[in-house]
C-alpha cells in the first residue's frame, strides 16, 4: 500500500481530494483559508520545520567522523537535504505574515534539548544511531510526508514529492548500514549494538506519530490536509519495520515498550 502511495505522490490534483472541502480547488494562500484550518497549518508547518532543523544539528558532526569518505559525503547530501527541507517549510511560513515571522523568528533559536518532539532532541552516541535513527526515525517522517501527499494547501502539497524522494534515499542508507553493522564484521557495530539501538529508537520513532485519538489529527482528516490519523499510521509503520527487523535478524521491540506518548 505505501508502494502504491509512493507512485501516486508524483501526481498532485488541483483539486481537494479528501474531507469536507472535497472537489473544491485547492487552497493556495494563507488568505483564503477558514480560520481553524490557518491555525493548524501554521502549527504543522512549525513542527515539521523543527524536525528538519534538528535533525541537522543531529547529523552534522558526523560529516567528519563517519567512518568512510562515502558515508561523509551521504551525511554531507542528507545534512544539505534536511536544511533544504527546513527552509522550504519557512519559506511557506513566511506567507503567514507576522505569525509566520514569529514561527520562523522561534525555530531559529531552538537547539538540541527544546525541539518539539524528543526524538530529535537526542544526540547519537555512535555510528550505530546514525544509521538506526535514519531507518526508523526517517521512516515516521516518510509516513507523515505520505499523508501530505495530496494536502488541500496547495503550496505545501507541491513540497512533498521532492521531500518524498530524499528521504527514501535517506531511510535507504540507514537501512543499509544497520544491515552492515550486523553482518559485517569490518564495518562499526555488530549485532548486539544493532539490537540495542533499534530498542532505543523504535519507542521513540512510534511516540513521533502522537496520541491516538488526537483533535489536531481528527481536524487536519477532516480539512484535507493530511490523508490518515495517527493510529492508523503508526500500525501500517509498526508492521513495516516489523518486517525490517526480521529480515535483519533483530528483534521487534513491542508496540508499547518504552512509549512516552500512551493512550488510555
Ligand atoms: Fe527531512
Ligand atoms: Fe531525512
Amino acid at each position: 500500500m505505501v508502494a502504491d502511495v509512493r507512485i501516486e505522490s508524483a501526481m498532485s490534483s488541483r483539486k481537494i481530494k479528501t474531507g469536507k472541502y472535497r472537489k473544491m480547488r485547492k487552497f493556495e494562500h494563507p488568505g483564503e483559508l477558514p480560520e481553524d484550518m490557518r491555525d493548524l497549518l501554521l502549527k504543522m508547518l512549525t513542527v515539521q520545520a523543527d524536525t528538519e532543523f534538528a535533525s541537522v544539528e543531529q547529523h552534522r558532526d558526523w560529516q567528519t567522523d563517519a567512518p568512510s569518505a562515502e558515508d561523509r559525503w551521504v551525511i554531507a547530501r542528507i545534512v544539505a537535504d534536511e536544511v533544504r527541507h527546513g527552509l522550504s517549510m519557512v519559506r511557506l511560513l513566511r506567507d503567514f505574515g507576522e505569525d509566520g515571522e514569529k514561527a520562523i523568528e522561534g525555530l531559529m533559536k531552538r537547539r538540541i534539548g527544546d525541539h518539539i518532539l524528543d526524538s530529535f532532541n537526542i544526540e547519537f552516541k555512535d555510528w550505530i544511531d546514525v544509521v538506526t535513527f535514519t531507518c526508523f526515525v526517517d521512516r515516521v517522517g516518510l509516513y507523515q510526508l505520505e499523508s501530505f501527499v495530496e494536502c488541500s494547501y496547495a503550496p505545501l502539497a507541491r513540497q512533498i514529492p521532492l521531500m518524498l524522494n530524499e528521504e527514501q534515499l535517506h531511510i535507504g542508507f540507514g537501512l543499509n548500514g544497520l544491515k552492515k553493522a550486523v553482518n559485517d564484521p569490518n564495518y562499526p557495530g555488530n549485532k548486539e549494538r544493532a539490537q540495542e539501538s533499534v530498542d532505543f529508537w523504535v519507542p521513540r520513532a512510534l511516540d513521533m506519530f502522537g496520541h491516538k485519538g488526537s483533535k489536531n489529527a481528527a481536524l487536519a482528516q477532516e480539512l484535507g490536509i493530511k490523508r490518515w490519523q495517527n493510529e492508523e499510521m503508526r500500525l501500517r509503520y509498526y508492521k513495516e519495520i516489523a518486517g525490517i527487523c526480521e529480515s535483519l535478524g533483530l528483534e521487534t521491540p513491542p508496540i508499547d515498550a518504552n512509549r512516552r506518548i500512551v493512550d488510555a
